[in-house]
């Protein structure tokens, strides 16, 4: 699926009111600027694309270690979030990030919204823009919800999570946080594993194509019934020449792996049959510490949250030394802001 980009590009917000110079003066390695008006998946963003955000998240971090992290570059911008799904780290990073750049922020939780008498999707976006809205943050239990929503916003959409579909952003904090803790600054030639529930995640079906673009090899392992479909998918990727493994043999996945990423078994999307049991899924997937012994002594552990410890992960590993569990939700608020600042330059040129 593609996004509708504008006719011409135009420059990120204006100097006066733009925290960081580095950030205006930081066109992709071609000299474009940013020309997305949505981001609904990462299938769309070039490796210069991809750039510009780790660049707009370092100059965004530099912001939050400020005494002050605030910054006026959203002011009188209006960032509407729209979940119809339960989130914590998602929806408040959003928030946290929209108003780090003085954003307006309005939260529409659509349990206590309209949506519960019958509002449709298309009407409750129409209406949100009638009341302001200019960025929409949403996220949906189906997949492809946002790009419905895009197509009747007036401004830009943001996708917080669509069903199995796409975690746009979660991805790139992901990419972030492994670039800015592996030697030499990058994914390029380097073993990540995905753990768990693959067929159900989001996370790992955006994390995928991300990490496959930036030249890493990728290890997709669980149970085989949750690894359906993607051979298919690791064999086409391979004839494009990005490089991914499908096992169910944890201890080939783990060896020697640079980061270990857990899945959540994601007990709501999944249809019953799939597991035998949680029991017996941590006793097989778990990752604990001799597991991780398999790994490179430094590799990283990640999580996209939220862990059921004991489940896919042991409880020492997730608050171990080699964990970047923490520091990928915080590394969130600042690749949130980077994506907020960067489309709001787009949408602005409308
Ligand atoms: C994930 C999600 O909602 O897709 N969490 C997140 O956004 N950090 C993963 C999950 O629900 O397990």
């Amino acid at each position: 699926m593609n996004v509708a980009v504008p006719e011409t590009s135009q420059p990120v917000p204006g100097e006066a009111t733009v925290p960081v110079p580095e950030v205006d003066a930081a066109p992709d390695a071609q000299g474009v600027p940013w020309r997305h008006r949505h981001l609904l998946d990462v299938d769309v963003l070039t490796a210069s694309d991809l750039e510009l955000v780790m660049r707009t998240t370092d100059a965004m971090r530099e912001v939050l270690a400020r005494p002050i992290a605030k910054v006026p570059a959203l002011r009188g911008r209006n960032v509407t979030i729209l979940f119809y799904e339960a989130s914590t780290r998602t929806r408040v990073s959003f928030e946290v990030a929209a108003k780090n750049l003085s954003a307006d922020v309005v939260n529409v939780a659509a349990a206590t919204s309209s949506v519960t008498k019958g509002e449709s999707l298309v009407d409750t976006v129409r209406t949100l823009e009638a009341l302001g809205a200019q960025l929409l943050v949403m996220r949906h239990p189906t997949s492809g919800a946002p790009y419905l929503a895009a197509e009747v916003f007036g401004g830009g959409v943001l996708n917080g999570g669509d069903g199995w579909h796409a975690h746009p952003t979660q991805a790139l904090l992901d990419l972030y946080t492994m670039r800015s803790r592996l030697p030499g600054g990058s994914v390029e030639g380097r073993k990540v594993v995905i753990l768990g529930d693959v067929l159900h995640s989001r996370v790992a079906r955006s994390n995928i194509w991300t990490l496959t673009a930036a030249g890493a090899e990728v290890w997709l392992c669980g149970p085989a019934t949750l690894l359906h479909g993607f051979e298919a998918w690791a064999a086409r990727g391979a004839a494009a020449g990005r490089r991914f493994h499908v096992t169910s043999s944890i201890d080939a996945a783990l060896r020697d792996a640079d980061v270990v990423m857990a899945l959540r078994i994601q007990r709501e999307r999944m249809a019953s049959g799939l597991l035998p049991s949680l029991r017996e899924y941590a006793a097989r997937f778990g990752l604990t510490r001799e597991r991780l012994a398999l790994a490179k002594p430094d590799a990283l552990v990640m999580h996209p949250g939220p862990m059921n410890e004991g489940v896919e992960i042991a409880p020492d590993v997730a608050v171990s030394d080699q964990s970047r569990i923490t520091e990928q939700v915080t590394n969130g608020v600042a690749v949130r802001m980077a994506l907020l600042y960067l489309l709001a330059g787009v949408t602005d040129a409308r």
